[in-house]
């Protein structure tokens, strides 16, 4: 089953319009035109602007979060109408500086997550497992406990993307082995041919988040079910985003 890879940057709460706007040209400059799909996750506040500045150009313009409700009194919250107003095409769920930094509740996840796929935007959904979890052997077990905060009734598996990411290598440098990334891909896709169907699963790209760099990119991205990368650190830079959006190719 050949998937196209999708490489995205998370921006987290980094830069400003300026930097950002700059970024956004550069990735979009030179992004290639096929064989990978591309995108960026700009703060909240540079979605109108980077929208704009990439517009046209295939690059994904993707959202770090949202809330679930449609409108109403909820001080500070943004919606997936208000997502998609400004050109949003994806949005993550259940990344884990949500989780752990954040302290959202599984169930407010879930919610997220309805609330994007409902929508008709892509919803990112993250999962993975702390360092105490895998010295304990939990990984699998807090794999699949995220991945029930889907609802099986998100039929469109070119809408779904899961980003295993795994918490002990976000930001710190150290990655997860090739092997490692792909045990967990293998059991991700496995857990979604029995809750979906096999078709299904075959079809929904995985990525791999958690310290990919230039240097480690092909070696993940090679794996069977490694379809792709959730990139922060070296999302922030147009060469070293790029690098791994060709090793992806
Ligand atoms: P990192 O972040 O590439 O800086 O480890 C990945 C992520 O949090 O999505």
């Amino acid at each position: 089953m050949a998937r196209t890879p999708f490489i995205a940057g998370n921006w987290k709460m980094n830069g400003t319009k300026a930097s950002g706007m700059e970024l956004a040209k550069g990735i979009a400059k030179g992004a290639p035109k096929e064989g990978v799909e591309v995108g960026m996750a700009p703060p909240f506040v540079y979605l109108d602007a980077v929208s704009q500045a990439i517009g046209g150009t295939g690059v994904l313009l993707g959202a770090q979060d949202v809330y679930f409700e449609k409108s109403g009194a909820f001080t500070g919250e943004i919606s997936c109408e208000m997502l998609k107003d400004v050109g949003v095409k994806f949005c993550l769920t259940g990344h884990s500086e949500r989780r752990h930094v954040l302290m959202e509740p599984s169930s407010l996840v879930a919610k997220k997550a309805a609330a994007v796929y409902g929508s008709g935007m892509t919803l990112v959904h993250c999962v993975g497992e702390k360092l105490e979890e895998r010295d304990a052997g939990k990984t699998l077990v807090v794999v699949q406990s995220q991945l029930e905060e889907l609802g099986t009734d998100m039929a469109d598996p070119e809408r779904l993307v899961i980003a295993y990411e795994p918490v002990w290598a976000i930001g710190t440098g150290r990655n997860a082995t090739d092997e490692q990334a792909q045990e967990v891909h293998a059991y991700i896709r496995g857990a979604m041919a029995t809750r979906w169907n096999r078709d299904f699963a075959d079809r929904v790209r995985i990525q791999y988040g958690g310290s990919m760099k230039p240097d480690n990119a092909k070696g993940l991205l090679n794996q069977p079910d490694v379809d792709g990368g959730l990139i922060g650190g070296a999302s922030l830079k147009v060469d070293s985003f790029l690098a791994i959006v060709n090793a992806a190719v």
